[in-house]
Order: C-alpha cells, then structure tokens, then sequence
C-alpha cells in the first residue's frame, strides 16, 4: 500500500495553486470484471484539451499498475508514470483513451476506492478514491457522464447498482451476470459509485413536483430489511420538503441507497445512489434510541439534499468543500427543524458546535472554513467545514432575511447548474439577489478562530446603551486578524415587569467597538444577545446571577432561555472548579427548579435546558485544564439539584408516560424522564441503582434501556455489572447496539474507566478493522476528559498506541481520533509533557500515512 510509503515530509496543496484542468473528460466508460480478489478495470475516456497547451494528459492513479493503455483504439507504450501518476503523451485535440487496470477489493483496509464489506463490494470516491480504481483526472472540476458495465458472479452478487439509470443486463458465462447503468448528469469523478452484493430493497415511490414518478430503493442484507422503514420514510418527507422549501426537484428516475457496516465516515451523495453507514440507515424501537432515529432523519436529508447542493452544482476544488457541505449542512438543519421542536433543534446544533467545532477552531488544527492548504484532503472533513461552514449560510440568510435568501439559492443553483463553483461564486449570488455588500463578511471564510464580542448594557433617563467590541484571536499561521462582521439579534427586558422592552433588534457589529442606543427604556433592561445563535462567537458579558435566572425564566425565546441558563451553570461550575466557590449553586437549583415547572408544557426542551454543561465545555472556560477540579465541580452541582430538587425529579419520573412512538411529544418525555433518572442517581439516592436496573429490564425500547445503563455504567452497585452483562448477550450479534455498549463504558465517569478501556480494547468484539468500532470505544474514551487526562499519562498511551495500529489499516479514521491528543496546550506542564511525547512518538512511527502525519505535526506546533 502506497500509504505505508509516504515521504518524510508530504507535499502540500495551495488553494493559490488551482489552475483549470488541461484535459477535460466529457464522457466515460467503466467496464468492472467483478471479484473481490482481484477486479478487472477497463476505463475509455473521452478526452479534450482545455486550452491552448502542448502538454499530455496526466491520469492520477493510486495502488494500481496500468495493464494496458490505449489511445484511439491502439495499444501505446509511449506513456510513462510519475509517481503514481500515468502520463500520455497526445497529439491531437481529442483522443479517446483506455486504460486497463487490476485493483484487489478485499485487500482494501483502508476503505476508500473498490472495497469489501460483509459480502458487498462498494465504492467510496470522495475525496480522491477514484484514483483506486482506474486512471483518472481525480479532481472535482472534471465533469463526465458515465456508462458502467458490471459482471459479476450472479450467487454471490445478485444485485448490481451504479449511478443513475439501469440500461440493461444479461446472463454471462460460468454462472455470471452483467449490468449497464447510464448516468446522464455530468458529474466529477468523487460522485461516481457502484454497489454488488446479495441485496435486498424496502422500495417505494415517489412523485415529483411535476409530476414524475422515482423509484426508490433502501439495499440492505434480508435479515435488515425490517430496519429500513425509518429511513425511507425520512428520504421521502426529505424529498417534498427540498421541492417546498428550496423549490429543488428531484432528477433522475431511480433513487437508490445503499447500507453497508464499513464506512470511514456518516455516508456519501453519490449520485442516484447514496452509501450509508448503516448506524445511519438501520432502526427498530429495540435497537435504536431517539437520537439514533434523529440522526438517520438528518442524514438521509443531508445526502439527498446533497443531489443540488454539491451533485447538480459541485466544488471547483476542494478548497471549496464548505461550498457543499456547510450550505447541505445548513439545509439539513432547516429540514430537522421543521421535523420537531425548532428551539431543541437549535440547542442541539448550539451544543455540537462548542463540543466540536469552537476546540478545533481554538487549537492546533484551526483552519478557515475555506483553508489555504492542506497535505491530505481527508482531515479537512471536521466540524469547521461542515458546522461553522453551515454557521455562516444562517448568517447570509439571516442578513438577507428569508425571501431574498431563497432568491439568492435560485439564482446560485440556476447559475451553476451543472459547473463546479467557488465559495466566492455563492458569496456573489447571496450579494446580488440580496442586494448587499458582503465584502466584509468574506473575512469568515478566510479567518480562523471563534471571535469573542463583549457586552454590556448602561441605563440612564430612559436611554439603554449596548456596549459591545469584538476580538478574533491568533490562530496558526493567522497571528492577526481584522474584525469581522456580526449579525447579533438582541432585545432587552424589563428587569422589573418580565416585559420586552424592545423589538428582537439585528445589530451587525463591524468595527472592532460599537454601541448602539435604546430609546424609551423606562425600567433597568436585562439584555438578551445573540438570540438563535446568530451569530457563532462567544458572549463576553458581565450579566449577574440573578440577570441570567431572569432571562432562563422570561425570555420570550426559549432557546434565549436555555443559552441563559447555561451561562449561568457555567459561570458557578468555573468559580468551583477555579476557586472551590459553590455560592452560585442555589441561583442554579432555583432556575432550574422554575424551568421545571414548565416540563409538562415542553417535555424535550426542559430536558435539554436542565443538563449542565458538558466537562471539556467547561474545561474550554478555563485558562489551564484540570479535568479532576472540573469533574468534582459538575458532580458537586450534579449532586445539589439532584438532591435538592429530588422530589421533583422523582415526580416527573413517576408522572406522565407514554406508550413507545416516535413523535415529539413521547420523546421529549422520555428524554425528560432519563434526564430525570440521572438527578435521582446524582442525589446519591440509595435506590437510584434499582430504579436505573428495574427500567432497564421492563424497557420496551433502546431509549430507556440506554438512558438506564449509561446511569448504571457510571456507578458502583453489583447491578452495574448484570445489566451489562445482560445487554451485551441480547444484542452480541448486532454490531451496531455493540458500538452502544463499547461506548456507554467507555464515557463512564468512574475512576477506573481508563483501565477498562485498555481491557475492553482487548475483548474478542473489538476490532480496528471497523470504524464504527474503532470509535465506539477508542473515539468516545478520547472525548472523556477526566478518564482520557488521567496524570499518569495511560490514556495518552493507550490513544497513541491505538492510531499507530489505525494507521496501518485505515489512516483516515486514525486521524480523525488524533485531536484529544493535540489539546496539550490547554493543560498544566505534566499532561502536555504527556502529551507531546505520544505525538512525537506517532510522528515517528516509521510508514506513517500522511494522514495521520499532518494531524500530529500540526498538533505540536
Ligand atoms: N460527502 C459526505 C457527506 O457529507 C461525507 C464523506 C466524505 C463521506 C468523505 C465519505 C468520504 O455527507
Ligand atoms: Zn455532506
């Protein structure tokens, strides 16, 4: 495997480096010999040159050796490789070329190009898989149709699927079969996909806006098929709401997904026919909780909404990825909001972006969402592109408001239908059909870092004056920084009254210090700000305790509320933490307490608005980490509302139930009733283990089994062990309720879950080999700040070793575990000596894969 060969010091790619392509490729024939020992490619390629050059087309390859090479139907040996690449010499303006290429499926660990996975060959293209395959210029500013030609073994591989239309099939020789498929969209070469295997489809139907009917299909093994009615009901009510919302129809006449367990990342918008991880396809109430039903929902959505947003109109260059994925990310967003609760929705989305996407963008591996460089395009797959990337498509829409934002999609996706665009290019569109200058706000595609804005409110005769001044900090490679632009929403309150006394207000803070008045404030004002999360900065201001109990109990909107409420837990687990300070608890418990009040009307968001802050959330606060004062700080509060608020804890665990449906109303209670079964365990109640084990054996559903044994897998009791037990011999044979049981024990917050970690890494069930695995319990440990930052240093070990075993299967999912590890910057001198010495232990290693090089290089700049 070339991987394993990576040069001390990997080249590195400049977005100021993009020139157009030299060839074009307007047209393409595969034809796959199937068989997962060894593959037989033969590629035609209709090749044009672009432009007045003399030079010869330059093929990108990777882990292959030509066969034969053709131009014009004639057998050449004129071409030469340099490096992996294939290079032909050419005289004319257009040629047609073929090559012929043997790849080995079966042998591919590493999961990007022909691989096998439980009995399925599949295809993973994005970013530069293709080049696995067959010669190719394997960047996404080369469009082409593609005519694909399977034979396969007709026992094994019943079922042949490509991109876009079946053209036809027929029997072959020695009990094989064949298949064609015509993709009419011209598409890059990251698109492209085929699947054969022993499938079987959950089909159905849908009709388009105007009028046309699509077949769909979920492929799955038999025994799966009764798992696939969630996700086909999601991709269909995905599919109406992209014609309604975005007025996008669907294109083709088949619509196909397909699930396979081997999968680096969620899943892939190959055209006509998505791949999924199955974690994102597979559902039953036995098998998979509520989040698990959400998340299938959001990422069916995101891959079909992908068919425009980045199949219909795709990236120039990879620079460009956040051009695709934060605006899918952004529609995807708008589609589960519409789904449920817009204010949990909002929450949700608030919380992953601080546990993800702000310690990116504040450590070592911060980059812009459109970067400058990279050395291997599979690490800029994180949070920045895709989360931050979505952040500043609600900025854009928030500016422009809702009706000059959706022109301004209609004329983007009108624009470039079927051309490869630029992030500037969208920016252009969102300038000229919103009728805005949008120069300034450019710098958030070019500047790194989470800005900070300070406010703080004077009163004085009827005028309230918000101060505010903003300040973007250093990142690598951008020392310094100009301001940006920030759309915050604010409205202010009467502290005596709880009445708005204002309109919700769009202030876009430019310089680096404003204010802004507000007239007719008869009363003191509470200010409210960043309202939606408008904007993903952080909020500097100095608002009392009883200011923010005030807003979590009187702002008009609940996510306001919550963000409220979280400030305020915040501020009291710091003071603990920083300076053993616990005077700010009974502010909390009264908040909370006032909250609760509201849990019969809004079960889901008050089980969101009463969870504290996550550890590494507040360990982010700090200016030195100490993970042990931060876990004794949100236990310690933990332990205060669960005690001092156990009545009502215990009443809503008694009170309203509803029998098992996935609607919004039985899950937000039964998230309200697993929130509230933690408070009873965090109490120190003495029967909070029996309720926990009693609910985990009556549970009618993976909801309430989980939220038991997640409260069991971080205590003490002897019922601890049984329900693990016990849930691992019920589900041994599903790989993806497995995942759940590596992970719950992997995030326990007891004091020998580092040593259990190392034990469970060597249990017969763990494997590298498969990502979902891999991240079960070596990504969940690594997110578990206390057990992870243990002082001796083990968790660092036991990580390091981990990736460099990773690395030499499945680089790409070995780097994207690295980051916990570069976080050394934020701890004392022990940890990040620690630290430092696993990173530079892993940069050693000798075959490193560049992948997993550029993560722990730039993790110890
Ligand atoms: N493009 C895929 C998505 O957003 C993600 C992906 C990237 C999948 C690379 C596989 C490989 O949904
Ligand atoms: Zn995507």
């Amino acid at each position: 495997m070339d991987m394993q060969n990576a040069p001390a010091l990997p080249a590195v790619t400049r977005r100021e480096d993009y020139h157009p392509p030299e060839w074009m490729v307007p047209e393409v024939e595969l034809d796959f010999d199937l068989d997962p020992a060894k593959t037989r490619v033969r590629a035609t390629l209709r090749v044009e040159r672009n432009g007045a050059h003399r030079e010869p087309l330059k093929l990108d390859g990777a882990g292959q050796q030509p066969v034969r090479v053709l131009v014009d139907g004639v057998a050449v040996n004129n071409w030469r490789l340099e490096g992996e690449r294939l290079v032909v010499p050419l005289t004319g303006e257009a040629h047609t070329v073929e090559t012929e290429v043997e790849i080995e499926p079966e042998k591919n660990t590493q999961l990007m190009g022909l691989y096998a996975s439980g009995g399925i060959l599949c295809t993973q293209c994005e970013a530069e898989g293709f080049r696995r395959i067959t010669y190719f210029p394997d960047r996404p500013d080369v469009l082409a149709t593609y005519r694909v030609r399977m034979t396969a073994d007709k026992a094994r591989f019943p079922v042949l699927l490509a991109n876009g239309d079946p053209v036809a099939q027929g029997e072959a020789d020695n009990g094989r079969h064949w298949a064609e498929w015509h993709d009419p969209f011209p598409k890059p070469s990251y698109l492209f996909a085929l699947v054969a295997g022993d499938l079987q489809a959950n089909r159905d139907e849908f009709v388009t806006q105007s009028g046309r009917t699509v077949q769909l299909g979920i492929w799955v093994r038999e025994a799966d098929l009764p798992r696939t009615d969630h996700a086909l009901h999601a991709l269909k009510v995905s599919m109406a709401w992209d014609e309604r919302v975005y007025g996008r129809e669907y294109d083709l006449d088949v619509f196909n997904i397909v699930a396979v367990d081997d999968f680096n990342f969620g899943a892939m918008e190959n055209k006509g026919l998505n791949i999924f991880n199955s974690r994102y396809i597979l559902a039953d109430p036995d098998t998979a909780t509520d989040y698990d039903y959400d998340a299938i929902a959001a990422v069916v959505a995101h891959e079909y909404f992908h068919n425009w947003s980045g199949n219909r109109v795709t990236c120039r260059d990879w620079f460009q990825l956040s051009l695709k994925e934060g605006f899918t990310v952004f529609r995807d967003q708008g589609f589960s909001a519409d789904q449920g609760s817009p204010a949990v929705n909002r929450i949700e989305g608030v919380r992953g972006l601080r546990a993800a996407q702000f310690p990116e963008d504040a450590g070592p591996l911060a980059h812009p969402v459109r970067p400058e460089s990279y050395i291997e395009i599979s690490n800029f797959y994180t949070a920045t592109i895709y989360n931050k990337g979505a952040e500043l498509i609600r900025m854009m829409s928030i500016i422009l408001g809702p009706q000059k934002f959706r022109a301004a999609c209609d004329l983007y996706f009108q624009r470039f239908d079927g051309t490869a665009a630029t992030c500037e290019d969208f920016v252009r569109c969102m300038e000229e059909a919103g009728g805005v200058d949008l120069s300034q706000f450019r710098l958030w595609y070019a500047q790194a870092g989470t800005p900070r804005v300070q406010a703080s409110v004077e009163h004085e005769g009827g005028r309230a004056t918000l101060r505010l001044a903003q300040h973007v900090p250093p990142t690598p490679g951008q020392p310094v920084k100009e301001p940006m632009v920030i759309p915050l929403k604010v409205k202010l309150f009467g502290a005596e009254t709880a009445k708005p006394l204002t309109d919700e207000r769009l202030v876009l803070l430019k310089d680096p210090a404003e204010t802004v008045v507000f007239d007719g404030v008869v009363e003191r004002p509470v200010l409210s700000i960043n309202r939606g999360f408008s904007a993903p900065v952080i909020i500097e201001s100095d608002r009392s305790a009883a200011d923010l109990g005030f807003l979590s109990a009187n702002d008009d909107d609940p996510f306001a509320r919550y963000e409220a409420m979280q400030q305020l837990m915040l501020d009291t687990l710091v003071a603990d933490a920083v300076e053993g300070d616990r005077s700010g608890h009974e502010a909390v418990v009264a908040a909370v307490a006032n909250t609760l009040d509201d849990a019969e009307r809004d079960p889901a968001f008050v089980a969101e608005a009463v969870l504290l802050p996550s550890e590494s959330f507040i360990g982010d606060q700090l200016s030195v980490v100490d993970p042990e004062a931060v876990f004794r700080a949100r236990e310690g509060l933990r332990a205060a509302l669960g005690g001092k608020l156990e009545e009502r804890w215990r009443g809503l665990y008694d009170g309203e139930r509803e029998p098992y449906a996935y609607t919004p109303r039985a899950k937000g209670l039964r998230r309200l009733r697993n929130v509230a079964l933690g408070y009873i365990a965090a109490s120190g109640a003495g029967d909070a283990d029996k309720l926990a084990f009693t609910q985990f054996e009556a549970a009618d559903n993976m909801t309430d089994r989980m939220g038991a044994l997640t409260t069991l897998a971080s205590g003490a009791s002897d019922l601890r062990e049984a329900a693990l037990d016990i849930f691992y011999n019920r589900y041994r044979d599903n790989a993806l309720v497995l995942d759940k049981w590596f992970q719950t024990q992997a995030l326990s917050s007891r004091d020998d879950t580092a040593a259990q970690v190392a034990e469970l890494a060597r249990h017969p069930d763990f494997t590298l080999a498969n990502p979902n695995r891999a991240r079960s319990l070596v990504g969940a440990f690594g997110v578990n700040q206390r057990a992870f930052n243990g002082a001796s240093g083990e968790g660092y070990r036991f990580l390091a070793e981990q990736l460099i075993a990773l690395d030499k299967l499945n680089p790409q999912t070995a780097a994207k575990l690295l980051p916990p590890l570069g976080r050394w910057r934020r701890f004392d001198a022990g940890r990040a000596k620690l630290m430092r010495a696993e990173l530079e232990r892993i940069v050693a290693t000798p075959g490193l894969s560049k992948d997993l090089f550029e993560q722990a290089s730039k993790s110890l700049e």
